[in-house]
Order: C-alpha cells, then structure tokens, then sequence
C-alpha cells in the first residue's frame, strides 16, 4: 500500500477525491436504505458483575441471557466488565495520537507485505482488490513468541506500556467470559480454558478517517472473526459504523458508551457445530466525523486441533465441520482477503 492508498493522507491532500481502488462494485456498497435502517436498540446487554459477584440466582439468570445472546445474536454489549475507564480512556488516546503521527513515523512499523502486524492495511493480496477506508495497526500480544518487538511503537511514548496494561485486562474479560459461555452451553466452566492452552490474543485499532463519499466506500469489508471471542472498545466520540448481518440485513450497531462490544468468533462457532455463529460484520465510513475502534482477539494456541464438541452433534444435527489445526486455520484467515465467512470454508 503506497502513499496515496493511507487513507489519512488522501484525506489531507486531496479530500474530495475518492481513488477507483476504494470505490465499490454496487452491490457492496452500502446503500442508504440499509444505512438509514434504525439502530439497534435490542441487542443484548449483560451486566457482567453480575456473573463475577451476583448470587447464585443471579448468576443463573445473567448466564442463561448470555447464552441466548451468543445464540441468537452472536453480538453482546457488556456492562460493569470491571476494566478500568481510565485506562480505556488512555487506551483511546494514545491510539488516536499513535495514526496521528507523520506518515513516516508510522511507516517505522509498516506491515510487510503478506502479514497482519503492524501498521497498514491487512488482507490486502492483489492489485484489483478495494481498499478498506481505514488505516489498521495490529500487534500480537500472547504467546510472548508471537511478538515482533520492532513493531511496538517508540512514539506515543507511553503508548506500548499501555497496550501491555489493556491487553492484560482483556484477557481476564475474555476468560471470565468464556467460562460463562461454556456453563450457558452446559459445559464445565474451564472447558475453553483448559481445552485453548496458552491463548494466542492480538490486538487492532482501527482508524477510519471521515470521508466525502460514505456512500461509494467500506471502512471494513465483510468478514466473520478468525478469533474465538473479540472484544471491542469503540472511540468516545464515534459516529456509529459498525453493521451486522442479520436476518440478511445490515444492522448499524449503536454502542453503549463505556460498554465493551463481544462478537462470538470462527473457533465458537465450530466448537459448538454452528449452534453459536460468528457472524458477518462490516464497518461504514461517516461523511465528516472520524471513527476509533480498538479490537482485541482471543484464540487458542496454534497447536490445538478443533472441530465440533460431541455434546453438539447428533441426528438432527450432523457435524459441519471438520477437524483442523487451529494454526493452519489462523495462517489461512490471514492470508486471504476479508470476504464474508468465506474463510471458515476452510473448516468445512
Ligand atoms: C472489526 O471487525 O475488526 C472492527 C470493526 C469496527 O471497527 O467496528
Ligand atoms: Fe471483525
């Protein structure tokens, strides 16, 4: 991606012009009826002090409402998730002033080509493929091993400090809910724990600059989640951009300030034999305002081999996927462009 494709710059140099490369055939456009569709106000809400400190009844209760929300929804807000909203704040800081450095200072960590850390745009493959209306910056987190120190940023100077810090209490989110999630589905509550080993967990801000044509645009392409469960933390400030698949609709995601966003991601989705689904999402550019969206992904270790529980599979529901490498299953997400749930096809 060379200098005219950061999106940031264009939007500096020439703020009208949209280059051919990020406009979209018609049919992925986001068009206005579905932009103007209402947002959403009845997607779930768990009160996650509620699994962490209620009593018994309560926990019942706030289990079993999750359950139904990665069942049907397969997107969750979660309240009271015990993070911090000071370092959330600082998080959102740091990141914003992490894309508004120089071009050249953010180069010094420019993603290679055929990688995902890093800044840049990732899943980008070939020359005729659109360009996202968004500039990424990723770095792998845990296993230790996956980290590639030269990409963590000297500038902000605090800034990797800070990402060590959120990511640390992402991962105790992440866990805490994945027991919940194994005890909705009737499972031990360290099913996923035990069954995930040392979890690979990876972060991403997404910045997406405003732009003059939201309606010719995709600040991100369509795609289901590689991870197990994601976490999103979304800018203070933000436009709502994020849209969801369902009922084969784009449903624009109004999010609750300070809430934390889960999506249920690939590797649920076959553990369960597709009782909960990663669902499809997408994220729309906003005529003049900016929008910041800071992702962590939680997976299990690359050697871990997957493929649907038996407790989901009988007569009526035949197993839909097949067993795979966990590993192999992150190499192909990451080395193919964004296109809906195509990838999980790989698990198929
Ligand atoms: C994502 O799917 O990784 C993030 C979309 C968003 O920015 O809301
Ligand atoms: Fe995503």
């Amino acid at each position: 991606v060379g200098h005219i494709d950061d999106v940031q710059e264009l939007r500096k140099i020439r703020p009208k012009t949209i280059p051919e490369r990020f406009v979209r055939d018609m049919s992925e456009r986001p068009t206005p009826a579905i932009t103007l569709s209402p947002p959403s106000s009845d997607m779930p809400v768990i009160d996650f002090s509620k699994l962490t400190k209620g009593n018994t009844e309560q926990i019942q209760t706030e289990t079993l409402k999750l359950a139904d929300a990665c069942e049907s929804w397969g997107f969750f807000q979660v309240l009271n998730h015990e993070v911090d909203l000071t370092l959330m704040e600082i998080m959102e800081k740091s990141s914003r002033e992490f894309f508004m450095l120089p071009l050249e200072e953010k180069q010094k960590y420019q993603m290679a080509p055929g990688t995902v850390q890093g800044y840049g745009q990732a899943f980008v493959f070939s020359e005729d493929q659109k360009l996202d209306w968004c500039n990424m910056f990723a770095l792998g987190i845990e296993p230790q091993f996956i980290r590639n120190p030269n990409l963590w940023p000297k500038k902000p100077a605090t800034f990797s400090e800070t990402v060590e810090v959120y990511s640390r209490e992402m991962r105790k989110v992440c866990q805490n809910l994945l027991k919940y999630i194994g005890l909705g589905l009737g499972l031990e509550g360290d099913v996923f724990e035990k069954m995930f080993g040392v979890a690979v967990q990876a972060i991403r801000m997404n910045y997406y600059p405003p732009c003059s044509r939201p309606d010719l645009v995709l600040g991100l392409s369509p795609h289901s989640d590689g991870s197990a469960l994601t976490v999103l933390q979304q800018a203070k400030g933000s436009p709502v951009g994020l849209q969801i698949l369902k009922d084969q609709t784009w449903l624009p995601l109004q999010l609750i300030p300070n809430a934390l966003l889960i999506n249920i991601g690939d590797t649920i989705e076959v553990l369960t034999n597709g009782k909960y689904k990663s669902v499809e999402h997408r994220a729309v550019a906003h005529k003049d305002k900016d929008r910041l969206s800071i992702v962590t992904f939680y997976a299990p270790s690359y050697e871990v081999e997957l493929s649907p529980m038996q407790e989901f599979v009988d007569e009526k529901n035949t197993c839909k996927y097949r067993r795979y490498n966990h590993g192999e299953y992150s190499k192909h997400y990451v080395t193919n462009k964004l296109q809906g749930k195509k990838t999980l096809d790989f698990a198929k």
